[in-house]
C-alpha cells in the first residue's frame, strides 16, 4: 500500500476508534465483511444479471448474486413468487432513480417528503438531478405535533394525483404508517414505493413496521441500520395491482433501468458483502442489536429532554431523532453546535428542522443517531453519560468552551476504549 494512503487511513481508523459516532445514516461493518469488500471479487466483470452475463467466467458470481437474493428474500420474510430482488445499485440514490426511472415517464410527477420535513435529496430536492427529470410535489408535517398529517397527505394526492408516491426519510423519528400511506395510494391509482434506507436494520430487526405488506417498491441502502457495505437493494412487488392493471411488468423494468439504464457492471465484492450483511442480520443477536438501537435513541432523547432540550416531535419511534437548538434557548444553530461537539469527540450533523427558517449550511437543528454506538456496545447507561456531555458542550460559554472541550475529549476516548469498534 503507498505509505502516505497506508497513514491517511490509519489516522482515520484512530479517529473512528476515539470518537464517538452519533451520525444516523453510519455504522461499523464488522471484519468478516471488511474482508469480502476487499477481496479479487472486483477484478470482475459481470454486466448482466445471473444466468445472463455479457462476459465469461460468471459462474460463481452468479452464485453469489442469487444467493445475496436470497438471503435478502429470507430476511424479510418474502416470497420469491411475490416478490423480485435487485441488489446491483451501486448506492440508495442510484437505486431510488432507477425506480423512477422504471415507473415514471419523464416530467411525469411523484410526491414525497419535503426535505425540510425529513425527506431526502433523492426525493425531488430542486438540488438532485431527480428534479430535473420529473415534476415533484412535496407532503410536509403537521406543524403543531411536527408528525405526519395522514389526512393532508390524502388531499394532497387527490388534489395532484401523481405517478408514484415516496414514502421514506432520513431525519424523521417517528413510525410512518406505511398502511395509510399504502391506502392513499391506491386510492388514487399510483405506485407506493417505500425507501426504507434509514430503517432497514430495524425492520429487519422487527422492532419497527414491515412496509412489504403495503408498497409495490421497496428501496434500501445497506450501510445505515442493516450494519453492510455501501450499496442497495430494490425489491419490486411482482403482484403489484397498479401495475397488473397497467399491463406492466415491474419487475423486468427496474432490472432493465439498473442495468443497461443507469449503471454498467455490477460490484461484485459489494454483492458478496450484501449477501453476507443479509446472513448476519438474520441471526438472534442482530434483533437484540435493532431493539437496543431503538432503546438507545428512547433514552439519548429523553435525557437530554430532561435537560431542557426541544426535541423535534417530542420524541423518538426509531434509530434518530432532531433538536431544535432555537427553541431550546441556545444562540447559534446547527452549524456551530456540529463544530463544538466535534471538538469534544462527538460527531454528528447539522440538520434542516421541519419549517425551519435558517438554510442547510446552518440550520437550527443537529440530528442523533444510535447505530453506530449500539454497535460498539453502548447502552442506556452509557446514553445518559453522553446526554450530560452534549448538554455541557453546547450549553458552555464561550470562554469556558475550550477546557470543557479537551476534558470532554479524553473521557470520551475513555469510553471509546472500553467499548472498541468492530
Ligand atoms: C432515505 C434515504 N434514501 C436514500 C439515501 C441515499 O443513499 P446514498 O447516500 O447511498 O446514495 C439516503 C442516504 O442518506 C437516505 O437517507
Amino acid at each position: 500500500m503507498g505509505n502516505k494512503i497506508k497513514k491517511l487511513i490509519f489516522k482515520e481508523e484512530k479517529r473512528q476508534r476515539e470518537t464517538l459516532n452519533l451520525i444516523a445514516s453510519e455504522n461499523y461493518i464488522p471484519k468478516n465483511i471488511r474482508d469480502v469488500l476487499s477481496s479479487r471479487l472486483s477484478n470482475k466483470y459481470s454486466e448482466g444479471y445471473p444466468g445472463k452475463r455479457y462476459y465469461a467466467g460468471n459462474e460463481y458470481i452468479d452464485e453469489i448474486e442469487k444467493l445475496a437474493r436470497k438471503n435478502a428474500l429470507e430476511l424479510f420474510g418474502l416470497k420469491e413468487a411475490e416478490w423480485s430482488v435487485n441488489v446491483q445499485p451501486l448506492s440508495g440514490t442510484p437505486a431510488n432513480l432507477a425506480v423512477y426511472f422504471a415507473l415514471v415517464p419523464l416530467n411525469g410527477k411523484i410526491m414525497a417528503q419535503c426535505l425540510d420535513c425529513g425527506g431526502h435529496l433523492s426525493h425531488g430536492s430542486p438540488l438532485s438531478i431527480t428534479s430535473k427529470l420529473w415534476k415533484w410535489v412535496h407532503y410536509t408535517l403537521d406543524k403543531k405535533t411536527q408528525k405526519l398529517d395522514y389526512n393532508a397527505i390524502l388531499s394532497l394526492a387527490k388534489k395532484e394525483k401523481p405517478k408514484l408516491i415516496v414514502a421514506g426519510v432520513s431525519a424523521y423519528s417517528r413510525i410512518i404508517d406505511f398502511k395509510k400511506i399504502g391506502k392513499i395510494a391506491e386510492k388514487i391509482g399510483a405506485y407506493l414505493m417505500v425507501d426504507m434506507s434509514h430503517i432497514a436494520g430495524l425492520v429487519a430487526g422487527k422492532v419497527y413496521p414491515s412496509p412489504f405488506p403495503c408498497a409495490d417498491v421497496v428501496t434500501t441502502t445497506t450501510h445505515k441500520t442493516l450494519r453492510g457495505p455501501r450499496g442497495a437493494i430494490i425489491f419490486a412487488n411482482r403482484k403489484s395491482q397498479i401495475a397488473k392493471r397497467a399491463d406492466i411488468n415491474i419487475v423486468n423494468l427496474i432490472d432493465k433501468a439498473v442495468f443497461p439504464g443507469l449503471q454498467g457492471g455490477p460490484h461484485n465484492q459489494q454483492t458478496a458483502a450484501i449477501a453476507l450483511c443479509l446472513e448476519e442480520a438474520k441471526k438472534p443477536a442482530f434483533k437484540k442489536y435493532a431493539k437496543q438501537v431503538v432503546k438507545n435513541a428512547k433514552t439519548l432523547a429523553e435525557e437530554l429532554r430532561k435537560k431542557d432540550f426541544k426535541i423535534v416531535s417530542g420524541g423518538t419511534d426509531s434509530h434518530l431523532f432532531l433538536i431544535d437548538l432555537i427553541f431550546s434557548g441556545l444562540e447559534f444553530g446547527g452549524k456551530q453546535a456540529q463544530e463544538r461537539l466535534e471538538k469534544g469527540g462527538i460527531i454528528l450533523n447539522m440538520n434542516i428542522i421541519p419549517f425551519d427558517e435558517k438554510k442547510a449550511r446552518d440550520p437550527s437543528g443537529i440530528r442523533i443517531g444510535t447505530p453506530a454506538i449500539t454497535s460498539r456496545g453502548m447502552k442506556e447507561k452509557e446514553m445518559k453519560t453522553i446526554a450530560g456531555w452534549i448538554s455541557e458542550i453546547l450549553k458552555s460559554p464561550e470562554t469556558d468552551l475550550p477546557i470543557v472541550q479537551r476534558r470532554i475529549k479524553k473521557e470520551v476516548e475513555k469510553l471509546c476504549r472500553a467499548f472498541p469498534i468492530l
